[in-house]
């Protein structure tokens, strides 16, 4: 397994994955093609986008890093990050998301991103304690979701 920069060639294989988290019932948000492109691959607003690519080629991880604007969906403010970190559900618990992480972290602090926040769901706990191990801490909480932030000053 490596972790390296996304790439346009890499949509359909993250839309895989992410369709994968949606049926194993750990996604809401659109995981087509589309979508995966303007959002995670092709976005002018990207910070940072990693995948994790295993053996066989598949993407096994994603890690992006939005720069919020003006009118950011999960309210992080304006010019702050908002991360977001999917690993295939049939390869968890494995070190990817750790190793997206410390790819993810060199590129945001070289950016000179003031912080990052990680807005979950409240019930979700792996992806809880999963950012609670990467340094992130409980911001603010409310309409079911924790978020949780990470400063890079
Ligand atoms: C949350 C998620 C990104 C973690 O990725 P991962 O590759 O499994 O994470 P790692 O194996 O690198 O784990 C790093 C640490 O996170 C914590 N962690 C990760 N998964 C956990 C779980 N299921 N239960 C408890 N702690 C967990 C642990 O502290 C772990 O360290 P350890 O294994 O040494 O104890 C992954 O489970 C996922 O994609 N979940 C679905 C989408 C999601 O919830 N995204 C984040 C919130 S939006």
């Amino acid at each position: 397994m490596r972790i390296r920069p996304t790439h346009p060639d890499d949509v359909t294989g993250i839309s895989e994955m992410l369709t994968a988290l949606a049926d194993a019932g750990k996604r809401t948000r659109p995981s087509d093609p589309d979508f995966v492109r303007s959002t995670y691959v092709e976005n002018d607003a990207l910070v940072s986008s990693h995948v994790a690519e295993g053996e066989s080629g598949r993407i096994l991880g994603l890690q992006v890093v939005i720069l919020a604007g003006p009118d950011d969906p999960f309210g992080v403010p304006e010019g702050y990050g908002s991360i977001g970190t999917h690993v295939a559900p049939d390869a968890g618990r494995r070190g990817i998301g750790s190793r997206l992480f410390e790819a993810t972290e060199a590129v945001v602090r070289q950016s000179g991103l003031p912080a990052a926040d990680a807005s979950i769901a409240d019930d979700n706990a792996e992806g809880l304690q999963y950012y609670e191990a990467m340094g992130f801490r409980t911001d603010r909480e409310g309409a079911g979701r924790i978020v949780k932030r990470l400063s890079f000053a």
